[in-house]
């Protein structure tokens, strides 16, 4: 198996892109580096993986993952240290929750040193291309998805990972406005909600359409069954300061994903020696907590989002606009710390740099 002795094939582009691109201005998600790294998985086995230059893909129109979905991916970010090194955050904690997403999903699972050495050959190949101004980062994409061509419903045999990679910037440049979902679902216990699966986006899409019309940028959904239990937003996990204590969602329930970045605020919450709570937190337990002054700040946690201030919640009709971002302590904090451990200027006591 290829993955016992792993080499890989790089193709270099002819020429690079990289001088077309404003590293002053990046949006999120639009701009693709030279390279992507490409690895097959027939016949019960990886096959070799290559980095080629970076290009549109062909598939076969009954390919499976087109029709019933079976696809996961990851998100994680590569930072230029201040001594020139390439840091790629907590890589480890990915490849395992890919593992799990693979399990979930019946796709092969990848060997979490494989995955976290395709990450880093792919990320050294265009390490020009990770942008150094402040909140900017490379962010990695590896995913996985089935390719038979075939009209059926089993697991596939055959599969496809890659990685591709995109210099971003903020993917959310203002403080957010955000609605309290009560009717629509994303996920139930033993569903799917734990995994990074396509299918929990698009599944998300058109209530945060709606949402998006009424001028909310995100949904804070709630649990499936009443309504009452907040779990997460749509594309990071949800952290309350109240009466100084660090609350946020516990995990336990399938439903959620687990945040690597919200897994960061926490240990670092704890290691300053906050009180933290991961527990069940209930939507009335909010908003009696803002209603009573008692709630301090919201923020969301994720690889993309970063820390994103909360600046409003809606419920029930009702706008609460949430304490002003310049009196947040916590978050600022948390968000100079993550930067500052990336960037190599404060220790990495927890170990999440995986230098490259
Ligand atoms: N929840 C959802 C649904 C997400 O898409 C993300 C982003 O990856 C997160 C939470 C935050 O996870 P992480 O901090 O590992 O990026
Ligand atoms: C991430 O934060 O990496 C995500 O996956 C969120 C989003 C871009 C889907």
């Amino acid at each position: 198996m290829v993955t016992d002795n792993l080499e890989i094939q790089v193709k270099p582009v002819a020429e690079s892109r990289i001088n077309q691109v404003d590293f002053d201005n990046l949006p999120f998600g639009r701009v693709f580096s030279d390279h992507m790294l490409v690895m097959d998985y027939k016949d019960g086995e990886w096959q070799a993986p290559e980095i080629v230059p970076f290009e549109p893909i062909k598939l076969h129109p009954a390919s499976s993952v087109i029709h019933y979905g079976q696809s996961i991916f990851e998100g994680m970010k590569a930072y230029r240290m201040e001594n020139g090194d390439v840091a790629v955050f907590r890589a480890y904690d990915n490849a395992k929750r890919f593992k799990e997403s693979a399990m979930r999903l019946c796709m092969p699972e990848i060997p979490e040193e494989v995955f976290v050495k395709l990450v880093n050959e792919l990320v050294k190949t265009d390490k020009q291309w990770i942008p150094s101004s402040a909140d900017s980062a490379l962010y990695i994409r590896p995913y996985l998805f089935a390719t038979d061509e075939f009209i059926g419903i089993k697991p596939s045999d055959t599969y496809k990972f890659m990685i591709f990679t995109c210099p971003v910037g903020q993917y959310y440049p203002e403080p957010l406005r955000v609605k309290i979902e009560e009717y629509y679902t994303r996920a139930v216990q033993g569903g799917v909600g734990r995994a990074k699966t396509a299918g929990n986006y698009a599944a998300s899409l058109y209530p945060a359409r709606l949402a998006q019309k009424e001028g909310y940028h995100q949904l804070i959904w709630t649990d499936a069954i009443e309504h009452k239990y907040i779990e997460e937003s749509g594309t990071m996990n949800i952290v309350f300061v109240i009466d100084n204590k660090i609350i946020s969602p516990s995990e336990e329930a399938d439903t959620i994903l687990r945040g690597i970045t919200k897994r960061s605020v926490l240990d670092l919450a704890n290691d300053w020696g906050y009180e933290v709570e991961e527990r069940r937190v209930s939507v009335e337990e909010i908003i009696t907590a803002i209603k009573e002054g008692r709630l301090q700040e919201a923020f969301g946690a994720g690889t993309a989002a970063t820390i994103a201030h909360i600046d409003v919640i809606h419920h029930q009709g009702t706008d609460y606009k949430l304490p002003e971002i310049e009196g947040r302590e916590f978050s600022k904090r948390v968000y100079n710390e993550l930067n500052a451990i990336k960037s190599g200027k404060s220790e990495d006591k927890f170990n999440w740099i995986v230098r490259i």
